[in-house]
């Protein structure tokens, strides 16, 4: 599948949100990870549903890839979804049905993903892998931006790509968490198709310069 490029704006200027989301995009990036934090399931509070409305509002097209660290999930997921979602993921520890957590995001119109902790075991991608449009892999633990990533998550990587390949069906295989130009290589190599990146990318004084980095490794 063509990589793609998934700048997370967590690590975006929340007060010039809309001008360096639009910038990253024009700088080669292809989707917008979105980091949904709740104070609740994860140490951290961020965005809602409504600041993903003003992204649209201001005229955003890209899709914007959410990602859900709150707990409860499904009652929050039409919002998103009517806000202008284009993906949305949750972790299988916040939902208390994964199956129909999953057809909540389907039937909203969205794609769905189920996210996995550094120490989330994959059984819980048995029964559920057909429905899915994405699997996420966590290179960190959720809450932050800016921490290093941990390596044990290429293992994981190798280990869903096979059980993707065996599927037959296209589904995305997504990294987040401490990703950077130097192992972005790495990661592909491990089988991930879909990359985030807050920190390696907003924290940089030149965007592009990065992302045309990172593509040269993941061609
Ligand atoms: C962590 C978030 C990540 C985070 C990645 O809980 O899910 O998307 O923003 O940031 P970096 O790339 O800085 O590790
Ligand atoms: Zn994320």
């Amino acid at each position: 599948m063509t990589p793609i490029i998934a700048p997370s704006i967590l690590s975006a200027d929340f007060a010039r949100l809309g001008e360096n989301t639009a910038k990253v995009l024009a700088d080669g990036a292809d989707w917008v990870h979105f980091d949904v934090m709740d104070n609740h399931y994860v140490p951290n509070l961020t965005i809602g549903p409504m600041v993903l409305k003003a992204l649209r509002d201001y005229g955003i097209t890209a899709p914007i890839d959410v990602h859900l660290m709150v707990k409860p999930v499904d009652r929050i997921i039409p919002d998103f979804a009517k806000a202008g979602a284009s993906v949305i993921s949750f972790h299988p520890e916040a939902s208390e049905h994964v199956d129909r957590t999953i057809g909540l995001i389907k039937d909203s119109g969205c794609q769905a993903g189920l996210v996995f902790n550094p120490a989330t075991p994959l059984s819980w991608l048995d029964h559920v892998i057909d429905k899915l449009d994405l699997v996420l892999i966590m290179s960190v633990n959720p809450g932050f931006g800016g921490q290093k990533f941990i390596p044990g998550a290429l293992d994981k990587l190798r280990e869903v790509r096979r059980r993707i390949d065996e599927t037959g069906r296209d589904i995305r295989l997504e990294i987040d968490g401490g990703v950077t130009a130097d192992n972005i290589g790495q990661i592909a190599a491990a089988g991930a198709d879909t990359f985030v990146a807050g920190s390696a990318i907003f924290n940089a004084p030149d965007y592009k310069a990065v992302i045309d980095a990172m593509r040269r490794q993941i061609g």
